[in-house]
């Protein structure tokens, strides 16, 4: 989705928000724009729709130095992807960039056009400089006022970053959507992004303001930053925090593509997630839910991390005896659910700011329903809305595709339904699931050393017709992952189906044509080879994932078989198998010459609904 970046201070800010803007690449984006005040006092404004370089190559013409900037990259949504509606959008005096969507734009627009005003472009983003040019035009209201009141008419959920020409400073402000500030009061420097992966290295201290906080960046030494409601009265409504995120865990170092090294990273995550919630900090947090209780816990989130929340309810089915429901949040949103105080509402997910996510948390909490998230982005929204709050530690995820965050939320899934089976005190039990997690990871360790099979059968298969990833109970959702991981970055069409379901009507698709990627553990092993006979009885393509222990059963009924040692992982075994599919996708995306961090139409972060 679009990324927002703003910076002011002593050194070139053009330079610093290109940079933040090259970081924000693995979000998604269709177009790229940055605004400055120019030595004469002039605002410039430089905007390519297209990747970045066309940006870049645009402002490497000119010498350009500047002590304040805003910059955007655009994932369009009101407007086609060309030069004019890319951001920043701007008058001589307000320039602005915008995240999200103004739903009565067009209403605002009606009106604003019969006093006057002239747009340029089509999207909703303009609007709101229409009418801060109103406002500061025509009704003589400071640009600060004007903000708060132009801001109180949106409906939707958004952020904008506006720079006033005549003082170079930065305003920001935001709904439901993503923004952080950060400052280095050393360097007198001052940021805003969307993300707070754009200010690692610049800041030392982060700022993430709640909604309707207007966020104000000036020069002055002492007062860099600072917050205002909507009524223009200082606030503290904000959260704040060092900045921790190192530039190493955000390079790919020798690794060809981001994916590739963050599913290398899973086996020293796992072994950090022990580390954090067991011998760490991270036991505060499981101590602070110790005492719940839920009559029923309702899990929500989307994509992945809706496929993670899917292997935790396993989880608290098998060990907690709780019942558990399983909602894609898009939606659960929508509907009128039957939920009641004594249930807990689990929200997973990476960024902590995908919007339907976000809306099915707002919806519980207005329920009265205790809410709790496993999370990624500490500060994020949904970590700062929810009432408590596991941190899955999966560092910054670059690849778009999601492997290393899915690893580490449905290991926290297991040490949540571990703390709520009120087991955190059992030495003996805690101990024998840090020793499975250990082993994992350690068997994670061998298998991305021996890889070369996985990629042999990506180079045998990789241009056939369709892949049907199949699964049945534990092993479902990492058919269901598998398939979307393949599609996401290879383009090609993959499902993933309950394998007991595939004769119920898909089985009509199976020809030579179609692989099946059977992915089976010890659990229902058996029913799970009959699957496969009918897969192959339709001449089908056979690839089986699965346990070294039938390693005769699986060869005698399959053209590729990947046999893992699934032993002593118990309930972690289709976490491992899910390796095995998460480098599948990328070796035959790898064939298919993909742009594997930046797969076509996706963004890291989805804050539109
Ligand atoms: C797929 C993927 C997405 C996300 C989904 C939710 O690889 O990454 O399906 O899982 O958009 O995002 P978060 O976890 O940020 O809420």
């Amino acid at each position: 989705m679009c990324g927002i970046v703003g910076h002011l201070g002593p050194r070139n800010s053009v330079e610093i928000v290109m940079e933040g803007l090259k970081r924000l690449e693995y979000r998604g984006y269709d177009s790229a724009g940055i605004c400055f005040v120019n030595e004469k006092g002039q605002f410039s404004v430089f905007k390519k729709s297209g990747k970045l370089e066309n940006l870049q190559a645009l402002i490497a013409k000119e010498k350009i130095i500047a002590r304040s900037c805003i910059g955007h990259t655009r994932w369009a949504t009101h407007g086609e992807v060309n030069d004019v509606n890319s951001h920043p959008h701007n008058s001589e005096d307000i320039a602005l960039v915008h995240n999200g969507i103004i739903e009565n734009a067009e209403e605002i627009r009606t009106e604003l056009l019969a006093e006057g005003v002239r747009f340029q472009s089509d999207t909703d983003s303009e609007v709101f400089l229409g009418m801060l040019t109103f406002y500061t035009q025509k009704k003589k209201m400071g640009l600060v006022e004007s903000i708060a009141q132009s801001f109180k008419r949106i409906r939707g959920n958004s952020a904008f970053v506006i720079l006033n020409r005549a003082t170079s400073e930065i305003f920001a402000v935001k709904r439901g959507a993503p923004l952080v500030c950060g400052i280095n009061e050393i360097s007198s420097e001052v940021l805003v992004s969307s993300d707070p992966y754009a200010l690692v290295g610049v800041v030392d201290k982060l700022y993430f303001p709640e909604d309707d906080i207007i966020c104000y960046l000036s020069a002055a030494n002492k007062n860099l930053l600072r917050f205002f409601d909507l009524n223009l009265v200082p606030s503290k409504r904000y959260f704040s925090k060092k900045q921790e995120m190192s530039f190493k865990a955000s390079e790919k170092g020798n690794f060809e593509h981001f994916m590739l090294k963050e599913i290398h990273e899973q086996p020293e995550l796992m072994r950090g997630l022990v580390q954090f919630y067991f011998h760490g900090e991270g036991k505060d947090s499981l101590h602070g839910i110790t005492q719940l209780r839920p009559e029923r816990i309702i899990i929500s989130a989307c994509g992945t991390a809706y496929y993670a929340g899917l292997v935790i309810r396993n989880f608290i089915e098998t060990f907690n005896g709780v019942s558990c429901t399983h909602e894609l949040a898009s939606e659960f949103r929508y509907r009128k659910p039957l939920v009641n105080p004594k249930d807990l509402a689990v929200f997973i997910s990476q960024s902590g700011e995908t919007a339907d996510t976000l809306a099915a948390q707002t919806l519980c909490k207005e329920l009265h329903v205790g809410t709790l998230s496993i999370v990624n982005v500490e500060g994020s929204s949904l970590y700062r809305q929810c009432d408590h709050n596991l941190l899955i530690r999966a560092g910054i995820e670059v690849g778009v595709a999601s492997t290393k965050a899915f690893t580490q939320q449905v290991l926290t899934g297991r040490i949540l339904s571990h703390v709520l089976a009120g087991h955190l005190n059992d030495k003996e039990k805690t101990n024998a699931l840090i020793y499975k997690i250990n082993t994992l990871a350690e068997r994670v360790d061998s298998l991305l050393v021996n890889s070369g099979l996985i990629r042999e059968v990506a180079q045998q298969l990789y241009n056939k017709k369709g892949f049907f990833f199949t699964g049945r109970g534990p092993y479902f959702p990492i058919a269901l992952e598998g398939a979307l991981k393949l599609k996401e970055i290879a383009y090609v069409h993959a499902e993933g189906y309950a394998a007991g379901e595939l004769k119920h009507g898909p089985i009509a698709l199976i020809d030579h044509e179609m692989v099946n990627i059977a992915v089976m553990g010890e659990d229902l092993f058996e029913k799970s080879i009959s699957n496969v006979q009918e897969v192959r009885a339709r001449k089908g393509i056979i690839v089986v994932i699965g346990p070294e222990s039938h390693r005769e059963e699986i060869k005698k009924i399959s053209d590729h078989a990947i046999l893992l040692n699934l032993e002593g992982l118990g309930e972690f075994s289709p976490l491992f198998l899910n390796i095995v599919n998460q480098l599948l996708a990328y070796y035959v995306a790898k064939c298919k010459g993909t742009d594997i961090d930046k797969p076509r139409n996706l963004a890291k972060s989805v804050t539109v609904e």
